[in-house]
Protein backbone atom coordinates (compact mmCIF):
# COMPACT_ATOMS: atom_id res chain seq x y z
CA UNK A 1 0.00 0.00 0.00
CA UNK A 2 1.08 3.39 -0.77
CA UNK A 3 2.54 5.00 2.11
CA UNK A 4 1.28 8.65 2.62
CA UNK A 5 3.05 11.36 4.17
CA UNK A 6 2.21 14.57 6.31
CA UNK A 7 -1.20 16.09 4.28
CA UNK A 8 0.47 19.30 4.29
CA UNK A 9 3.53 20.98 3.35
CA UNK A 10 5.88 23.74 5.39
CA UNK A 11 5.67 27.25 4.77
CA UNK A 12 8.02 28.91 7.41
CA UNK A 13 10.10 27.31 9.84
CA UNK A 14 11.45 27.93 13.64
CA UNK A 15 15.24 26.54 13.95
CA UNK A 16 15.67 24.45 16.77
CA UNK A 17 19.11 24.16 19.01
CA UNK A 18 21.51 21.70 19.68
CA UNK A 19 22.94 21.05 22.61
CA UNK A 20 25.35 19.25 23.87
CA UNK A 21 25.60 16.86 26.99
CA UNK A 22 27.37 18.51 29.12
CA UNK A 23 25.33 21.64 28.44
CA UNK A 24 22.52 19.70 29.21
CA UNK A 25 23.86 18.63 31.92
CA UNK A 26 24.55 21.91 33.48
CA UNK A 27 20.95 22.84 32.00
CA UNK A 28 18.95 20.02 34.07
CA UNK A 29 20.71 20.63 37.45
CA UNK A 30 19.90 24.50 37.04
CA UNK A 31 16.33 23.64 36.81
CA UNK A 32 16.58 20.99 39.50
CA UNK A 33 15.42 18.04 37.52
CA UNK A 34 12.19 19.48 37.07
CA UNK A 35 11.29 19.78 33.15
CA UNK A 36 9.13 22.43 33.22
CA UNK A 37 11.74 24.63 34.51
CA UNK A 38 14.10 25.03 31.87
CA UNK A 39 13.86 27.33 28.91
CA UNK A 40 12.25 26.06 25.76
CA UNK A 41 15.32 27.52 23.84
CA UNK A 42 17.45 24.41 25.56
CA UNK A 43 14.83 22.26 24.17
CA UNK A 44 15.74 20.33 20.86
CA UNK A 45 12.01 18.04 20.34
CA UNK A 46 9.54 19.40 23.14
CA UNK A 47 6.58 17.20 23.64
CA UNK A 48 5.96 18.67 27.11
CA UNK A 49 2.44 18.88 25.87
CA UNK A 50 0.16 18.80 22.72
CA UNK A 51 -2.12 21.85 24.36
CA UNK A 52 -1.19 24.83 22.51
CA UNK A 53 1.54 23.94 20.77
CA UNK A 54 -0.15 23.20 17.53
CA UNK A 55 1.18 24.66 14.51
CA UNK A 56 -2.04 26.57 12.93
CA UNK A 57 -2.58 26.55 8.96
CA UNK A 58 -2.12 29.14 6.34
CA UNK A 59 -6.64 29.89 6.58
CA UNK A 60 -5.80 30.13 10.36
CA UNK A 61 -2.77 32.85 9.98
CA UNK A 62 -5.00 34.63 7.41
CA UNK A 63 -8.19 34.66 9.87
CA UNK A 64 -6.30 36.25 12.60
CA UNK A 65 -5.87 39.14 10.28
CA UNK A 66 -9.17 39.08 9.33
CA UNK A 67 -10.40 38.70 13.52
CA UNK A 68 -12.73 41.10 14.48
CA UNK A 69 -11.43 42.77 17.83
CA UNK A 70 -14.57 44.40 18.73
CA UNK A 71 -15.65 44.36 22.43
CA UNK A 72 -19.11 43.23 21.69
CA UNK A 73 -20.59 41.15 18.73
CA UNK A 74 -17.76 40.43 16.86
CA UNK A 75 -17.84 38.95 13.59
CA UNK A 76 -15.74 36.29 14.63
CA UNK A 77 -17.62 35.57 18.07
CA UNK A 78 -20.48 34.44 15.74
CA UNK A 79 -18.42 32.74 13.45
CA UNK A 80 -17.12 30.41 16.26
CA UNK A 81 -20.79 30.08 17.87
CA UNK A 82 -21.97 28.78 14.03
CA UNK A 83 -18.86 26.38 14.22
CA UNK A 84 -19.92 25.44 17.95
CA UNK A 85 -23.38 24.96 17.57
CA UNK A 86 -22.56 22.77 14.15
CA UNK A 87 -20.22 20.42 15.67
CA UNK A 88 -21.02 19.92 19.11
CA UNK A 89 -25.24 21.17 18.81
CA UNK A 90 -25.46 22.59 22.25
CA UNK A 91 -27.89 25.78 22.86
CA UNK A 92 -25.82 27.90 24.52
CA UNK A 93 -22.22 28.55 24.74
CA UNK A 94 -19.43 30.76 26.16
CA UNK A 95 -16.22 30.93 24.87
CA UNK A 96 -13.16 30.75 27.28
CA UNK A 97 -9.37 31.49 27.15
CA UNK A 98 -8.26 27.52 27.43
CA UNK A 99 -10.38 24.53 29.46
CA UNK A 100 -9.60 24.90 32.60
CA UNK A 101 -11.34 28.39 32.51
CA UNK A 102 -14.68 27.05 31.27
CA UNK A 103 -14.36 24.09 34.32
CA UNK A 104 -13.72 26.67 36.83
CA UNK A 105 -16.97 28.45 35.70
CA UNK A 106 -19.30 25.47 35.93
CA UNK A 107 -17.97 23.88 38.75
CA UNK A 108 -18.24 26.76 40.89
CA UNK A 109 -21.73 27.30 40.07
CA UNK A 110 -23.20 23.78 40.36
CA UNK A 111 -21.30 22.03 42.79
CA UNK A 112 -21.47 22.66 46.17
CA UNK A 113 -19.41 21.05 49.08
CA UNK A 114 -19.46 17.10 49.55
CA UNK A 115 -20.64 17.22 45.91
CA UNK A 116 -19.10 14.15 43.72
CA UNK A 117 -18.32 13.86 40.15
CA UNK A 118 -17.66 11.24 38.64
CA UNK A 119 -15.38 10.87 35.68
CA UNK A 120 -13.79 7.84 33.54
CA UNK A 121 -10.40 9.92 34.63
CA UNK A 122 -10.11 13.51 35.44
CA UNK A 123 -7.43 15.40 34.33
CA UNK A 124 -5.23 17.34 36.28
CA UNK A 125 -6.78 20.77 36.57
CA UNK A 126 -10.07 19.57 36.27
CA UNK A 127 -9.66 17.37 39.54
CA UNK A 128 -8.32 20.67 41.02
CA UNK A 129 -11.37 22.40 40.06
CA UNK A 130 -13.64 20.22 41.54
CA UNK A 131 -11.63 19.84 44.86
CA UNK A 132 -11.51 23.56 45.47
CA UNK A 133 -15.57 23.15 45.35
CA UNK A 134 -14.44 21.16 48.24
CA UNK A 135 -16.06 18.40 46.49
CA UNK A 136 -15.00 15.07 45.34
CA UNK A 137 -13.75 13.62 42.28
CA UNK A 138 -14.34 10.26 41.41
CA UNK A 139 -12.15 8.35 38.53
CA UNK A 140 -14.17 5.48 37.47
CA UNK A 141 -12.42 3.91 34.52
CA UNK A 142 -12.89 0.37 33.19
CA UNK A 143 -9.89 -1.74 35.17
CA UNK A 144 -8.15 -3.03 32.07
CA UNK A 145 -6.71 0.91 31.80
CA UNK A 146 -4.28 0.07 34.58
CA UNK A 147 -2.81 -2.53 32.74
CA UNK A 148 -0.55 -1.05 30.17
CA UNK A 149 0.22 -3.69 27.68
CA UNK A 150 -3.54 -5.15 27.65
CA UNK A 151 -4.91 -4.24 24.12
CA UNK A 152 -8.16 -2.88 23.84
CA UNK A 153 -9.65 -1.05 21.27
CA UNK A 154 -11.53 1.46 23.95
CA UNK A 155 -9.35 1.52 27.24
CA UNK A 156 -10.89 4.82 27.90
CA UNK A 157 -14.22 3.91 28.82
CA UNK A 158 -16.29 4.84 31.85
CA UNK A 159 -17.22 1.52 33.88
CA UNK A 160 -20.98 1.50 33.66
CA UNK A 161 -21.14 -0.73 36.89
CA UNK A 162 -18.95 1.63 38.74
CA UNK A 163 -21.40 4.41 38.04
CA UNK A 164 -24.56 2.91 38.52
CA UNK A 165 -22.49 1.64 41.91
CA UNK A 166 -21.65 5.19 42.59
CA UNK A 167 -25.26 6.58 42.20
CA UNK A 168 -27.02 4.48 44.39
CA UNK A 169 -24.19 4.65 47.10
CA UNK A 170 -23.90 8.46 47.67
CA UNK A 171 -27.25 9.10 46.53
CA UNK A 172 -27.68 11.17 42.95
CA UNK A 173 -28.79 14.32 44.90
CA UNK A 174 -25.02 14.00 45.64
CA UNK A 175 -24.01 13.81 42.00
CA UNK A 176 -25.01 17.15 40.10
CA UNK A 177 -22.95 16.36 37.16
CA UNK A 178 -20.84 13.30 35.54
CA UNK A 179 -18.31 13.93 33.28
CA UNK A 180 -16.46 11.65 30.28
CA UNK A 181 -13.11 13.01 29.30
CA UNK A 182 -12.38 11.58 25.77
CA UNK A 183 -10.02 10.65 24.83
CA UNK A 184 -8.50 9.95 28.27
CA UNK A 185 -5.71 11.87 28.75
CA UNK A 186 -4.40 10.39 32.03
CA UNK A 187 -4.50 6.35 30.85
CA UNK A 188 -2.89 7.32 27.88
CA UNK A 189 -5.16 9.31 25.82
CA UNK A 190 -7.08 5.82 25.44
CA UNK A 191 -10.81 6.58 23.20
CA UNK A 192 -13.71 5.70 24.74
CA UNK A 193 -16.40 4.00 22.55
CA UNK A 194 -20.12 5.77 21.78
CA UNK A 195 -21.57 2.51 23.10
CA UNK A 196 -19.55 3.27 26.13
CA UNK A 197 -21.38 6.95 26.23
CA UNK A 198 -24.91 5.88 25.46
CA UNK A 199 -24.51 3.64 28.17
CA UNK A 200 -23.41 5.80 30.64
CA UNK A 201 -26.47 8.18 29.57
CA UNK A 202 -28.72 5.81 29.76
CA UNK A 203 -27.45 5.04 33.34
CA UNK A 204 -27.72 8.86 34.24
CA UNK A 205 -30.70 9.37 32.83
CA UNK A 206 -32.32 7.01 34.78
CA UNK A 207 -30.95 9.63 38.11
CA UNK A 208 -31.34 12.72 36.38
CA UNK A 209 -28.00 13.36 36.64
CA UNK A 210 -26.32 15.55 33.53
CA UNK A 211 -23.73 14.00 31.50
CA UNK A 212 -20.65 16.52 30.28
CA UNK A 213 -18.21 16.03 27.87
CA UNK A 214 -14.50 16.79 28.37
CA UNK A 215 -14.05 17.45 24.85
CA UNK A 216 -10.68 18.34 24.22
CA UNK A 217 -9.61 15.40 22.18
CA UNK A 218 -13.22 14.66 20.68
CA UNK A 219 -11.58 15.07 16.94
CA UNK A 220 -9.09 12.30 17.79
CA UNK A 221 -11.82 10.06 19.71
CA UNK A 222 -13.82 10.24 16.49
CA UNK A 223 -11.53 8.68 14.36
CA UNK A 224 -10.60 5.82 17.08
CA UNK A 225 -14.43 5.55 16.76
CA UNK A 226 -14.49 5.33 13.13
CA UNK A 227 -11.51 3.38 13.00
CA UNK A 228 -12.24 0.81 15.69
CA UNK A 229 -16.31 0.67 16.51
CA UNK A 230 -18.44 -1.61 14.82
CA UNK A 231 -21.16 0.30 12.71
CA UNK A 232 -19.17 3.30 12.09
CA UNK A 233 -17.01 3.10 9.56
CA UNK A 234 -18.84 4.25 6.99
CA UNK A 235 -19.44 7.81 8.71
CA UNK A 236 -17.81 11.31 8.81
CA UNK A 237 -15.72 11.87 11.97
CA UNK A 238 -18.30 15.19 12.13
CA UNK A 239 -21.46 12.62 12.26
CA UNK A 240 -19.57 10.39 14.66
CA UNK A 241 -18.71 13.97 16.65
CA UNK A 242 -22.89 15.04 16.43
CA UNK A 243 -23.60 11.40 17.81
CA UNK A 244 -21.50 12.02 20.62
CA UNK A 245 -22.32 14.94 21.87
CA UNK A 246 -26.22 14.18 21.37
CA UNK A 247 -25.83 11.96 24.50
CA UNK A 248 -24.21 14.81 26.47
CA UNK A 249 -25.85 17.69 28.57
CA UNK A 250 -22.81 19.82 27.95
CA UNK A 251 -19.11 19.91 27.35
CA UNK A 252 -16.03 21.82 28.37
CA UNK A 253 -13.58 22.13 25.83
CA UNK A 254 -9.50 23.49 25.48
CA UNK A 255 -9.82 24.36 21.74
CA UNK A 256 -5.45 24.20 22.53
CA UNK A 257 -5.88 20.24 21.52
CA UNK A 258 -8.69 19.71 18.73
CA UNK A 259 -9.37 23.25 18.15
CA UNK A 260 -5.69 23.87 16.75
CA UNK A 261 -4.80 27.02 18.08
CA UNK A 262 -2.43 27.92 20.74
CA UNK A 263 -4.98 29.62 23.21
CA UNK A 264 -9.02 29.61 23.47
CA UNK A 265 -11.73 27.28 24.81
CA UNK A 266 -15.02 26.96 25.71
CA UNK A 267 -18.31 25.86 27.37
CA UNK A 268 -21.28 24.30 25.93
CA UNK A 269 -24.48 23.29 27.61
CA UNK A 270 -28.15 23.06 26.91
CA UNK A 271 -29.49 24.19 30.83
CA UNK A 272 -30.87 27.61 30.41
CA UNK A 273 -30.83 28.04 34.28
CA UNK A 274 -27.25 27.22 34.32
CA UNK A 275 -26.47 29.37 30.98
CA UNK A 276 -28.15 32.13 33.11
CA UNK A 277 -25.34 31.46 36.44
CA UNK A 278 -22.34 31.00 33.76
CA UNK A 279 -22.97 34.39 31.79
CA UNK A 280 -22.48 36.51 34.91
CA UNK A 281 -19.37 34.48 35.98
CA UNK A 282 -17.71 34.62 32.63
CA UNK A 283 -18.33 38.76 32.56
CA UNK A 284 -16.59 38.77 35.76
CA UNK A 285 -13.64 36.67 36.02
CA UNK A 286 -13.33 36.39 32.15
CA UNK A 287 -15.07 38.65 29.92
CA UNK A 288 -17.81 40.26 28.04
CA UNK A 289 -20.01 36.64 26.55
CA UNK A 290 -18.73 37.27 22.63
CA UNK A 291 -15.28 37.57 23.59
CA UNK A 292 -14.43 35.40 27.17
CA UNK A 293 -10.62 36.24 27.28
CA UNK A 294 -10.28 36.11 23.96
CA UNK A 295 -8.92 38.51 21.45
CA UNK A 296 -11.26 38.66 18.26
CA UNK A 297 -8.10 37.28 16.22
CA UNK A 298 -8.03 34.24 18.76
CA UNK A 299 -12.15 33.20 17.96
CA UNK A 300 -11.44 33.60 14.74
CA UNK A 301 -8.30 30.94 14.55
CA UNK A 302 -10.99 28.78 16.58
CA UNK A 303 -13.45 28.50 14.49
CA UNK A 304 -11.20 27.48 11.60
CA UNK A 305 -8.99 25.17 13.36
CA UNK A 306 -12.13 23.66 15.14
CA UNK A 307 -13.39 22.04 11.36
CA UNK A 308 -9.47 21.82 10.39
CA UNK A 309 -9.18 18.85 13.38
CA UNK A 310 -12.07 17.15 11.66
CA UNK A 311 -10.74 16.76 8.62
CA UNK A 312 -9.80 13.03 7.94
CA UNK A 313 -6.87 13.09 6.27
CA UNK A 314 -5.35 15.63 8.87
CA UNK A 315 -6.04 12.98 11.67
CA UNK A 316 -5.35 9.96 9.80
CA UNK A 317 -1.59 11.54 9.62
CA UNK A 318 -1.87 12.68 13.60
CA UNK A 319 -3.15 9.47 14.39
CA UNK A 320 -1.08 7.36 12.26
CA UNK A 321 1.28 9.28 13.60
CA UNK A 322 1.44 9.05 17.08
CA UNK A 323 1.46 5.09 16.23
CA UNK A 324 4.89 5.23 14.27
CA UNK A 325 6.13 6.38 17.44
CA UNK A 326 4.80 3.92 19.08
CA UNK A 327 5.83 0.87 17.00
CA UNK A 328 9.68 2.04 17.32
CA UNK A 329 9.50 1.87 20.57
CA UNK A 330 7.84 -1.13 21.09
CA UNK A 331 10.52 -2.93 18.53
CA UNK A 332 12.88 -1.54 21.10
CA UNK A 333 11.82 -3.45 23.89
CA UNK A 334 9.97 -0.35 25.66
CA UNK A 335 6.78 -0.79 27.62
CA UNK A 336 4.37 1.39 26.82
CA UNK A 337 0.91 1.66 27.19
CA UNK A 338 -0.97 -0.33 24.64
CA UNK A 339 -2.69 0.39 21.59
CA UNK A 340 -0.83 3.57 21.00
CA UNK A 341 -3.23 6.70 22.52
CA UNK A 342 -4.54 9.49 20.29
CA UNK A 343 -2.16 12.23 21.35
CA UNK A 344 0.82 10.90 23.40
CA UNK A 345 2.55 7.72 23.58
CA UNK A 346 3.07 6.93 27.29
CA UNK A 347 5.95 4.70 28.43
CA UNK A 348 5.61 2.00 31.49
CA UNK A 349 8.62 3.36 33.81
CA UNK A 350 8.12 1.15 36.37
CA UNK A 351 9.04 -1.55 33.87
CA UNK A 352 11.39 0.34 32.05
CA UNK A 353 13.52 1.37 35.47
CA UNK A 354 12.62 -2.05 37.97
CA UNK A 355 15.14 -1.24 40.08
CA UNK A 356 13.72 1.85 40.80
CA UNK A 357 11.02 1.83 43.90
CA UNK A 358 8.09 3.71 43.23
CA UNK A 359 9.12 6.09 46.52
CA UNK A 360 12.48 7.27 44.18
CA UNK A 361 10.72 8.53 41.40
CA UNK A 362 10.96 6.20 38.14
CA UNK A 363 8.99 8.22 35.73
CA UNK A 364 10.95 11.43 36.48
CA UNK A 365 14.21 10.33 36.81
CA UNK A 366 13.45 8.97 33.61
CA UNK A 367 12.16 12.43 32.34
CA UNK A 368 15.80 13.92 33.55
CA UNK A 369 17.69 11.22 31.72
CA UNK A 370 15.75 11.69 28.24
CA UNK A 371 16.56 15.70 28.54
CA UNK A 372 20.30 14.60 29.07
CA UNK A 373 20.68 12.11 26.03
CA UNK A 374 18.75 13.79 23.83
CA UNK A 375 17.48 17.15 24.58
CA UNK A 376 14.05 15.65 24.95
CA UNK A 377 11.73 16.92 26.91
CA UNK A 378 8.41 14.42 28.02
CA UNK A 379 6.37 14.64 31.43
CA UNK A 380 6.08 12.75 34.17
CA UNK A 381 2.73 11.43 35.08
CA UNK A 382 3.27 9.73 38.07
CA UNK A 383 4.13 9.64 42.09
CA UNK A 384 5.00 12.98 41.30
CA UNK A 385 2.04 14.48 39.60
CA UNK A 386 -0.43 12.41 41.63
CA UNK A 387 1.29 11.23 44.80
CA UNK A 388 -1.16 12.02 47.67
CA UNK A 389 -0.34 11.90 51.58
CA UNK A 390 -2.75 10.39 53.90
CA UNK A 391 -3.32 11.75 56.93
CA UNK A 392 -0.24 10.31 58.49
CA UNK A 393 1.76 11.77 55.97
CA UNK A 394 2.46 8.47 54.21
CA UNK A 395 2.33 8.66 50.70
CA UNK A 396 -0.33 6.96 48.41
CA UNK A 397 1.04 6.05 45.38
CA UNK A 398 -1.13 6.28 41.84
CA UNK A 399 -1.14 2.94 40.12
CA UNK A 400 1.06 3.93 37.51
CA UNK A 401 3.79 5.67 36.41
CA UNK A 402 4.20 6.56 33.56
CA UNK A 403 6.48 9.24 30.75
CA UNK A 404 4.48 11.00 28.56
CA UNK A 405 5.73 11.81 25.02
CA UNK A 406 2.81 14.54 24.02
CA UNK A 407 3.12 14.98 20.06
CA UNK A 408 2.35 18.22 19.32
CA UNK A 409 0.10 18.87 16.30
CA UNK A 410 1.16 19.31 12.61
CA UNK A 411 5.03 20.54 14.49
CA UNK A 412 7.37 17.35 13.82
CA UNK A 413 7.99 15.06 11.13
CA UNK A 414 8.15 11.34 10.88
CA UNK A 415 12.21 12.30 10.73
CA UNK A 416 12.22 13.75 14.33
CA UNK A 417 9.97 10.86 15.39
CA UNK A 418 12.54 8.35 14.52
CA UNK A 419 14.92 10.77 16.56
CA UNK A 420 12.88 10.69 19.42
CA UNK A 421 12.78 6.94 19.60
CA UNK A 422 16.58 6.12 18.95
CA UNK A 423 17.14 8.51 22.15
CA UNK A 424 14.82 6.04 23.95
CA UNK A 425 16.21 3.58 23.07
CA UNK A 426 19.66 4.39 23.56
CA UNK A 427 18.65 5.39 27.39
CA UNK A 428 16.82 1.80 27.60
CA UNK A 429 20.12 -0.02 26.71
CA UNK A 430 22.18 1.37 29.62
CA UNK A 431 18.60 1.71 31.96
CA UNK A 432 20.44 0.17 34.59
CA UNK A 433 22.68 3.12 35.26
CA UNK A 434 19.97 5.35 36.10
CA UNK A 435 19.31 6.67 39.28
CA UNK A 436 16.16 7.94 41.46
CA UNK A 437 14.94 11.26 42.70
CA UNK A 438 14.33 12.69 45.81
CA UNK A 439 12.10 15.68 46.19
CA UNK A 440 13.86 18.81 47.92
CA UNK A 441 10.90 21.77 47.55
CA UNK A 442 7.07 21.34 46.54
CA UNK A 443 3.91 23.15 47.19
CA UNK A 444 1.13 21.91 47.96
CA UNK A 445 -1.33 21.82 44.98
CA UNK A 446 -0.25 20.48 41.17
CA UNK A 447 3.13 20.54 43.10
CA UNK A 448 4.89 18.72 39.42
CA UNK A 449 4.67 22.39 37.61
CA UNK A 450 7.34 24.04 40.70
CA UNK A 451 9.20 21.16 42.86
CA UNK A 452 13.03 21.09 42.99
CA UNK A 453 14.54 17.57 42.30
CA UNK A 454 18.19 16.19 43.40
CA UNK A 455 19.39 12.81 42.13
CA UNK A 456 19.67 10.22 44.95
CA UNK A 457 23.57 9.43 45.66
CA UNK A 458 24.69 5.95 44.17
CA UNK A 459 25.30 4.64 47.99
CA UNK A 460 21.56 5.83 48.56
CA UNK A 461 20.08 4.30 45.90
CA UNK A 462 22.06 0.59 46.06
CA UNK A 463 20.50 0.86 49.35
CA UNK A 464 16.74 1.37 48.33
CA UNK A 465 17.17 -1.98 45.66
N1 LIG B 1 -9.06 18.27 30.21
C1 LIG B 1 -8.12 17.48 29.68
C2 LIG B 1 -8.43 16.05 29.37
C3 LIG B 1 -6.84 18.00 29.41
O1 LIG B 1 -5.91 17.20 28.88
C4 LIG B 1 -6.58 19.37 29.68
C5 LIG B 1 -5.28 19.94 29.43
C6 LIG B 1 -7.60 20.16 30.23
C7 LIG B 1 -8.85 19.58 30.47
C8 LIG B 1 -7.41 21.61 30.56
O2 LIG B 1 -7.34 22.39 29.42
O3 LIG B 1 -5.02 23.33 29.46
O4 LIG B 1 -6.83 24.40 28.12
O5 LIG B 1 -6.85 24.56 30.56
N2 LIG B 1 -4.29 19.24 29.18
C9 LIG B 1 -2.94 19.69 28.85
C10 LIG B 1 -2.04 18.50 28.74
C11 LIG B 1 -2.42 20.77 29.71
O6 LIG B 1 -0.81 18.72 28.60
O7 LIG B 1 -2.50 17.36 28.76
P1 LIG B 1 -6.45 23.75 29.39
Amino acid sequence: MLHFPEPFKIKMVEPIRKTSKGERLSILKKASYNLFLIPAEDIFIDFLSDSGTSAMSDSQWAGLMQGDESYAGSKSFYRLEQAVRDIFGFRHFIPTHQGRAAEHILFSTVLRPGDIVPNNTHFDTTRANVELQDAIALDLVEEKAFKPEYIHPFKGNMDLEKLEKTIQEKGPEKIPLCMITVTNNSVGGQPVSIKNIRASKEVLSRYGIPLFVDACRYAENCFFIKEREQGYKDKSVLDIAKELFSYADGATMSAKKDGLVNIGGFLALNSDEIFEKVKQKLILIEGFLTYGGLAGRDLEAMARGLYEALDEDYLAHRIGQVRYLGERLIRGGVTIIQPPGGHAIFIDAKSFLPHIPQKDLPAQALVAELYLEGGLRTSEIGTVMFGKKDATGAVIYPELELVRLAVPRRVYTNNHLDYVAQVIRQVYERREEIRGLRIISESPTLRHFTARFEPLEAAAAAGNK
